[in-house]
């Protein structure tokens, strides 16, 4: 494939996080995003005001991501934007603005999977995985294995059946009595206390993930130890996210050495939120280190929602000329690998 100078605009609006980055001769030349601090009063995103608030923040943030790059709108060869999977009201802001720019300035417009570009965040710099390589991408809303052969080709070999990993980490802390999103609080929590409370692991065959026992199991115990002692959370917090957080890691790491097993794959990436985990990339490199593994962890900067990936993952496309028409619309739900 031929490289190219191209300045490619993403951006990304799939879930409360507007973000607008540009992506030129291999190097991100800048990464924005405005966060939604609302969601928080809510104890989890809220569709609607996302959506609204997003089309408060994209003009800013687009802005603000090409004079970080030093750039003008004239010197963008494409707009790159998440397509999907993502909640509907908040992809329509980004795929119509990115349709509306992309008309006026008469460059293409280049659809993202949002999944996809989580695992391509890994060639926003170097170190790149060589292909093939297996990625765990483990969001809010997401927990994938991806056999990834090449920027294009991506195919997933085992998912949640249930709840995410995000998911498991916001909603055990909200048992905990901790605000959203949770897993950042229970990584720093974690790290004063240690594995004291046994919490079940799920007997699935294959590689899928389940969590939505652990969320039962951690309700049901905290009921009961409650009930002798009520304040069991506030003198047990550090060791009760501990534990929370062992069991997570432990699930998705087993999941990951069961996947390099099967396929005799030793390149192992992780991408999405979760993967912002300062347990779960310990453990990785613990385990990587035992098993041989060469094991890529990405920026944090390129780990949560940014739109550094998708124009990343746009770079890669354009490069194939696979361009949409202005008749695109947003995809709520949207597999990794297919069209
Ligand atoms: O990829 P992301 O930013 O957005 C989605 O596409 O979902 O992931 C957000 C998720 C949330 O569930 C958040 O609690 C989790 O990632 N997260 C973490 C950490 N940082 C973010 N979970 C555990 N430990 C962290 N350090
Ligand atoms: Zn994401």
């Amino acid at each position: 494939m031929e490289k190219s100078n191209a300045a490619i605009l993403g951006i990304e609006s799939s879930c409360d996080d507007t973000a607008a980055a540009v992506f030129q001769g291999g190097r991100v030349l800048s990464n924005c995003v405005a966060n939604q601090e609302i969601h928080r009063l809510y104890g989890g995103v809220v569709p609607e005001v996302a959506s609204r608030a997003h089309q408060v923040n994209i003009v800013p943030v687009v802005d603000r991501a090409l004079k970080q790059a030093g750039l003008g709108v004239k010197d963008l060869q494409a707009i790159a934007f998440t397509r999907g999977p993502g909640l509907m009201g908040s992809l329509l802001v980004g795929v119509s603005f990115s349709k509306a720019m992309a008309l006026s300035l008469g460059i293409p417009l280049v659809e993202v999977n949002h999944m996809e570009a989580h695992v391509l965040a890994h060639f926003a710099e170097p170190p790149y995985p060589p292909f093939p390589f297996l990625c765990l991408t483990v969001s809010g809303g997401h927990t994938q294995i991806l056999l990834v052969e090449d920027y294009h080709k991506m195919t997933v070999l085992g998912e949640t059946l249930d709840d995410a990993a995000g998911e498991a980490f916001d909603k055990t802390g909200k048992l905990l009595g901790l605000g959203y999103p949770a897993g950042p609080q229970i990584d720093r929590l974690a790290r004063d206390g240690s594995v004291r409370f046994e919490f079940p692991e799920p007997q699935l065959k294959g590689l899928d993930f389940s969590f939505s026992g652990l969320k039962t199991a951690v309700l049901y115990f905290l009921k009961k130890e409650m009930g002798q002692n009520p304040q069991f959370i506030q003198e047990n917090l550090a060791d009760l996210c501990a534990s929370i957080q062992h069991r997570i890691v432990q699930i998705l790491v087993k999941r990951l050495m069961k996947a390099s097993k099967e396929t005799r794959i030793r390149h192992i990436a992780i991408a999405g939120g979760v993967s912002a985990n300062s347990g779960l990339r310990k453990e990785l490199l613990e385990v990587g280190a035992k098993k041989n593994w060469e094991v890529f962890l990405p920026n944090l900067e390129f780990s949560t929602d940014n739109a550094a990936m998708v124009a990343v993952a746009g770079y890669y496309k354009f490069l194939k000329g696979e361009f949409s028409g202005q008749d695109v619309s947003p995809l709520a739900r949207w597999a990794p690998g297919r069209d």
